[in-house]
């Protein structure tokens, strides 16, 4: 699985800068700046006007939520993925998805268990809120970790605009079902023949207290960019607390419902991959430990963190359940 380790030092010039310009803006938000504007900075656009996509993203509201940790590489975060309807390379993502990814025009329809049902534009989406900077850490299944400095939306936020009924115990989301192109979804899998056999388009499935809960982001961006095509343009769940697979990329529906979601690697391998999906040291996947994880540019591994760290905002909505049934 150690297909590339790019270091920092080793990044393009360009990239680097950019970088450098990053972080240097993060630490003058840091001091003084951020206090003098308060936590939260004015909205980019007033809900029902739609507006231009901005590349950079401009100025994002600081979060409480994130991690000081070191962040990973715009290099690392674009290089090393994991989005299958491209392949199932490490690298595949970034070789076919920026020239095969349309996400202009992008909409989101919302059905369901809501009042407010509809199709609703991408910048519609977005134009109503305030986008926040979250520095989480994303662990994967497979035993990998990173540090993204994502860009985005609480996700709650946007449910409670389209108002779910009483009986929305659950919500369910799906990535775009286009074979043109996703070549995984085309009858050779594009090359990749196993692909072929699996039921698109891509579903993630959140509990509704989970979806509600603060660290759920529905995010536009990285670095302070749009959402690059390999990592989930133009919008992506992250669930910071939950193995990488529940961050479903690229999302065209929000669905609420009644029941619980099946969501696509637990219908592939349902004793590998539950719903919940929680990552936790003490239960081994079948055929690899979660004890310890590698940090992507990192030579040692490091312990996994119960919840990845997350376990003060969201331990509660787990209490009374047994983690080892409920994987
Ligand atoms: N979403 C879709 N639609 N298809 C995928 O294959 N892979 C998941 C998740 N979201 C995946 C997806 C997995 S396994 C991980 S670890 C993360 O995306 C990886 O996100 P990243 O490539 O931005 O690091």
């Amino acid at each position: 699985m150690w297909i590339r380790q790019t270091r920092g030092w080793s990044l393009p010039e360009s990239q680097v800068t950019d970088e450098r310009i990053y972080r240097g803006r993060r630490r003058f938000l840091q001091g003084g700046a951020a206090l003098a504007l308060g936590t939260t900075l004015a909205p980019r656009a007033v809900f029902g006007k739609p507006m231009a996509r901005l590349d950079p993203l401009g100025e994002l509201a600081e979060s409480r939520f994130s991690t000081d940790e070191d962040l990973n590489s715009y290099e690392q975060i674009t290089s090393y993925n994991n989005f299958y309807e491209f392949g199932t390379g490490k690298e595949d993502p970034a070789a076919r998805a920026p020239a095969l990814l349309q996400t202009e025009p992008w909409s989101v329809e919302i059905s369901g268990e809501v009042e407010k049902p509809g199709k609703v534009g991408f910048e519609d989406l977005l134009g109503a809120h305030t986008l926040e900077e979250r520095i989480y850490r994303l662990r994967c299944v497979e035993a990998w970790s990173m540090v993204v400095p994502w860009a985005g939306i609480p996700l709650a936020e946007v449910i409670k605009r389209f108002q779910p009924t009483s009986r929305a115990k659950y919500v369910r989301f799906e990535t775009l079902h286009d074979p043109e192109q996703m070549p995984a979804q085309r009858d050779d899998g594009g090359g990749f023949s196993w692909l072929a056999s699996l039921e698109w388009p891509y579903v993630e499935g959140l509990r509704m207290d989970e979806a509600m809960n603060p660290l759920a982001l529905l995010a536009v961006g990285l670095y302070g960019k749009e959402m690059p095509a390999q990592n989930g343009a133009p919008i992506r769940l992250v669930v910071p607390w939950k193995y990488g697979f529940k961050s479903i990329k690229s999302i065209v529906r929000i669905h609420f419902q009644e029941e619980q979601p099946v969501n696509t690697w637990n219908k592939i391998a349902p004793n590998e991959y539950g719903f919940y999906a929680n990552v936790n040291p003490k239960v081994d996947h079948p055929r690899w430990s979660q004890a310890r994880e590698r940090r992507i540019g990192d030579f040692f591994k490091r312990d996994t963190l119960m919840f990845n760290g997350y376990g003060e905002q969201i331990a509660h909505l787990y209490k009374g359940m047994d983690l080892k049934k409920h994987f």
